[in-house]
């Protein structure tokens, strides 16, 4: 059975989006990997259209998901894949509350700012109420300036817990985007791609336990 993670945040423009496709690109190198797209805004659906070009892409099963489909989706998608993905709309719609109840770990992309954290605590909380794992994921950390510290200050208060060292602030994830790939793959060599093995590293842990 698979190990299922959605992506979660009614913030929009948070990175859930971003998140999700670099997971599975890097994930899909070495696992069975499942991506759906559960947003109405089709982002990732747009991602694997594109990503459909690139022969040497690693293959991963995409499916985009909505309404009473997402729980029979997800279900269906775990029994055959290592890894399902889940990347969720913002406003903690009804379609994130299901993918936060059928996960083993929700992750919470947020960047460090007092707005994104006020913005974050329903879906955290939503988590909770569903006894799911979460982790935040800081996305966006500036590369100078306090602001990172403050803000894990802040989740150490609120006992919460982060995945990784977070990502930068890097164009690199837009370009990746725009054709379909994970940095990983589109500039392997790139700090945004050591960033995104990072945190499969901190990931795999979780996984384990
Ligand atoms: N770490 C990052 N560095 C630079 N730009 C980013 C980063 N993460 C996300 N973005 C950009 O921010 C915008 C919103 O990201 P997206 O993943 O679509 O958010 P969401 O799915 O939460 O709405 C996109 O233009 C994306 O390219
Ligand atoms: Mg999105």
């Amino acid at each position: 059975m698979a190990f299922v993670i959605a992506i979660a945040q009614q913030k929009g423009g948070a990175g859930k989006s971003t998140l999700a496709a670099n997971l599975a690109a890097a994930l899909a190198a070495r696992r069975r990997v499942a991506l759906l797209d559960t947003d109405p805004q089709a982002t990732l659906t747009r991602w694997a259209e594109l990503r459909a070009r690139h022969q040497g892409a690693a293959a991963l099963t995409f499916d985009a998901p909505s309404g009473w489909r997402v729980t029979g989706a997800i279900d269906k998608l775990k029994r055959d894949h290592d890894v399902v993905l889940i990347d969720t709309a913002p406003h903690a719609q009804t379609d994130s509350r299901v993918a936060i109840r059928a996960a083993d770990l929700v992750i919470v992309p947020m960047q460090p700012a007092g707005p994104d954290l006020w913005a974050s605590e329903a879906t955290l909380q939503l988590a909770t109420a569903e006894k799911r794992a979460a982790r935040v994921l800081l996305n966006r950390v500036p590369a100078q300036g306090r602001l990172k510290e403050v803000i894990l200050a802040e989740l150490a208060t609120r006992k919460l817990a982060t995945l990784g060292p977070g990502l930068g602030n890097r164009t690199g994830y837009a370009t990746a985007f725009m054709l379909g790939l994970g940095v990983t793959e589109a500039a392997p060599r790139s700090t945004a791609a050591e960033e995104i093995t990072a945190t499969l590293a901190a990931l795999a842990r979780l996984m384990k336990t």
